[in-house]
């Protein structure tokens, strides 16, 4: 049995969009991912979010079953346009009221509640104004951050303030297949440092309330896989580093801006001011995410969606490679670079084609081999003396997949979206047999 720590935090994370539904009740103001869903085009088999899972409605289900589960955990979001329907100014107390009720269930099933403050919907309004490439809109994100921390900080001791930063800034608006659709490398290079700026203006608005609390940011890692050793494949790496960690990280938490980012882009980089450096080294825990590695090809970092494909690999549902190692590889890198007084792995999981079978089970044994492989590899960082102290599944339920809608399904849990019901995957049993054991047991390999 390859124990863990006494402590070590067992979980699962979701996304307000993913899996509330409710998308216009109770004064919810349109976010940009309503918007975009509604747009013609835009997703899967025009799929939205509008019910997802329908947990707004159906939170205390899900609860049961995180305990039936023995989840220490549970990671959520909160939907800005519930709290601030236009995004600033008044607030909805019917969106509080829905978080409250959440926080307090979770706390009376003994789960403790992880809350990320911004999963990627934008009030549609401040989207209009500017959105991310605009600079104002990190005070508008402090102010939210100050109220949301405010009325729950009492009860919530883990706050992470954005959730991938690179998927926002590119997938959003470079390469236009996230809201806001543009396409436009200036601005994605402003909001993916507005962001930086924004994570810090948070932080110190939650510390101001509640001084005790953890307040992190979750970042998926790009950790590159490379077989050719030559000058093209080792520049492609370097952009690819720099493109999607320095360019976070090295604000966050050094206060300093990636210099090939200048260099390479020249006009299109962002404005960098003396000042701003000062919002750097505000960091309690980093939240790590991943996936699968990046595949450098032919001198192209090969993140997030043009990667080569090499057929030894297995692929998941979602196109992403299969690659434990390179987990292990984005955890150390991370460490050696930012030596982060704690990491938590706040995501990580897989997409198959599930099948539900008359007898109500889901032999989802491709799902159960990547979990063990891949906390494997968190077992083998802590081993070796980093600080890993946590690990959340993604995801708790088969939810709303983004551009990709229903299809690609990562729950431990499935959901049948006609009837909305759950059922929980074998992966599930094995995610508890883990926790109830704090180990993973010899008997199911790496
Ligand atoms: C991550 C997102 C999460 C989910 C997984 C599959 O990038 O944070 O919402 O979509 O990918």
């Amino acid at each position: 049995m390859r124990l863990f720590a006494e402590g070590f935090v067992w979980g699962t994370a979701t996304a307000a969009y993913q899996v509330e539904g409710a998308w216009d009740e109770d004064g919810k103001g349109e976010s940009i991912w309503d918007r975009f869903t509604h747009t013609p085009g835009k997703i899967e088999r025009g799929e939205t979010g509008d019910i997802a899972c329908d947990q707004y409605h159906r939170y205390p289900e899900d609860i049961r079953i995180m305990s039936e589960l023995g989840l220490g955990a549970y990671r959520f979001s909160i939907s800005w346009p519930r709290i601030f329907p236009s995004g600033k100014g008044e607030i909805n107390p019917k969106g509080l009221a829905y978080y409250d009720a959440l926080i307090d269930a979770l706390l009376g099933a003994g789960i403790t509640p992880w809350v990320t403050l911004y999963h990627w919907d934008l009030p549609q309004v401040l989207e209009e104004e500017g959105g991310w490439p605009w600079r104002e809109i990190t005070e508008h994100f402090a102010h939210y951050a100050d109220i949301v921390s405010k009325h729950f900080g009492d009860r919530v001791d883990y706050w992470m303030t954005i959730n991938e930063p690179v998927v926002i800034s590119y997938a959003g608006y470079r390469d236009g297949f996230h809201p806001p659709g543009m396409k436009d490398r200036k601005a994605a290079l402003a909001t993916a440092y507005h962001l930086c700026l924004s994570h810090g203006k948070a932080y110190d608005a939650i510390k101001a309330n509640f001084p005790d609390v953890k307040v992190g940011i979750t970042k998926v890692c790009y950790n590159p896989f490379s077989l050719y050793r030559n000058d093209k494949e080792a520049e492609a790496v370097e952009l690819g580093l720099a493109e999607h960690n320095r360019i976070f990280l090295d604000p966050i938490v050094k206060g300093t801006y990636p210099q090939l980012i200048l260099d390479r882009f020249e006009d299109d980089a962002p404005e960098v001011r003396s000042e701003d450096l000062s919002v750097a080294n505000r960091l309690d825990f980093l939240g790590l995410q991943y996936y699968a590695d990046a595949i450098v090809r032919d001198g192209k970092p090969g993140w997030p969606r043009e990667g080569h494909r090499y057929e030894f690999f297995d692929y998941t549902e979602m196109g992403w490679p299969v690659t434990p190692l390179g987990f292990y590889e984005a955890i150390k890198w991370v460490h050696d670079e930012y030596l982060p007084d704690e990491i938590v792995i706040t995501e990580n999981g897989s997409a198959w084609q599930d099948v539900l079978d008359p007898d109500g089970r889901i032999r989802d044994v491709k799902r159960q081999k990547y979990l063990v492989s891949h906390l494997s590899q968190v077992h083998r960082a802590i081993e070796e003396g980093i600080p890993v102290t946590g690990y959340f599944v993604w995801s708790l339920m088969d939810n709303f997949e983004w551009a990709y809608g229903f299809r690609p399904r990562f729950g431990l849990v499935y959901t049948e979206f006609a009837s909305q019901k759950r059922y929980v995957k074998d992966s599930g049993y094995l995610y508890r047999d883990i926790i109830f054991s704090n180990g993973i047991p010899d008997d199911v390999g790496e």
